[in-house]
């Protein structure tokens, strides 16, 4: 069945949001973990991490903020989230260059989650709330957006590797969650 206009604007805003939900995740989910037990694991969800953002940005920039430019009356949205990437894309590489046992590793990547919390909230409340109005072609959008989110999914190695971090992170935080439920029952007892 063909697209719609709407129901492919939709779609778009969808996977940008699911993309800010997993992040969001990701980033509270590195907060339970404990930095020095679980080294091992907040070196994978960080790794992960960055990558999807990496992805998620290269997309945006590729594809989905030149059609916003030409779509909004506000060009300076386009800007700012510009200027905003530049910034994630900085503490990318910082992390990358950081082991996890380095006294920054956890902190920059907190600060990374901060910076990508407000991101993300502009570009929902603002970018893609105007965007609901603009003219533009959705549908040639999402599948030059689709297309290309395959491309950067090879380059970056990301379908493979996915399923191996997040099992390990998963199973650190479940035996966090295990730890602490054994320490609450301790701490009741005594
Ligand atoms: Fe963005
Ligand atoms: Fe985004």
């Amino acid at each position: 069945m063909a697209r719609t206009r709407t129901s492919a604007r939709n779609e778009i805003f969808e996977m940008l949001k699911e993309d800010h939900k997993r992040a969001k995740k990701a980033f509270r989910d590195f907060a339970k973990l404990d930095e020095e037990g679980d080294t091992q694991a907040c070196e994978a969800l960080a790794a992960r991490t960055c990558k999807e953002l990496q992805l998620h940005m290269r997309l945006e920039e590729d594809v989905f903020y030149p059609a916003a430019r030409a779509g909004l009356k506000e060009e300076d949205l386009v800007e700012e989230a510009e200027v905003e990437h530049g910034s994630a894309k900085a503490l990318i590489e910082k992390m990358q260059a950081l082991s996890g046992d380095d006294p920054k590793f956890a902190a920059t990547f907190t600060v990374l989650g901060e910076y990508i919390k407000h991101h993300v909230k502009e570009e929902e409340n603002e970018m893609f709330e105007q965007l609901g109005r603009a003219k533009v072609d959705w549908e040639g959008v999402l599948e030059e957006m689709l297309a290309h989110r395959m491309e950067l999914e090879a380059e970056l190695g990301l379908a493979a590797e996915d399923a191996e971090d997040e099992a390990a992170a998963d199973l650190a935080l479940a035996a966090r969650q295990a730890q602490g439920r054994t320490q609450a029952k301790a701490a009741r007892r005594a």
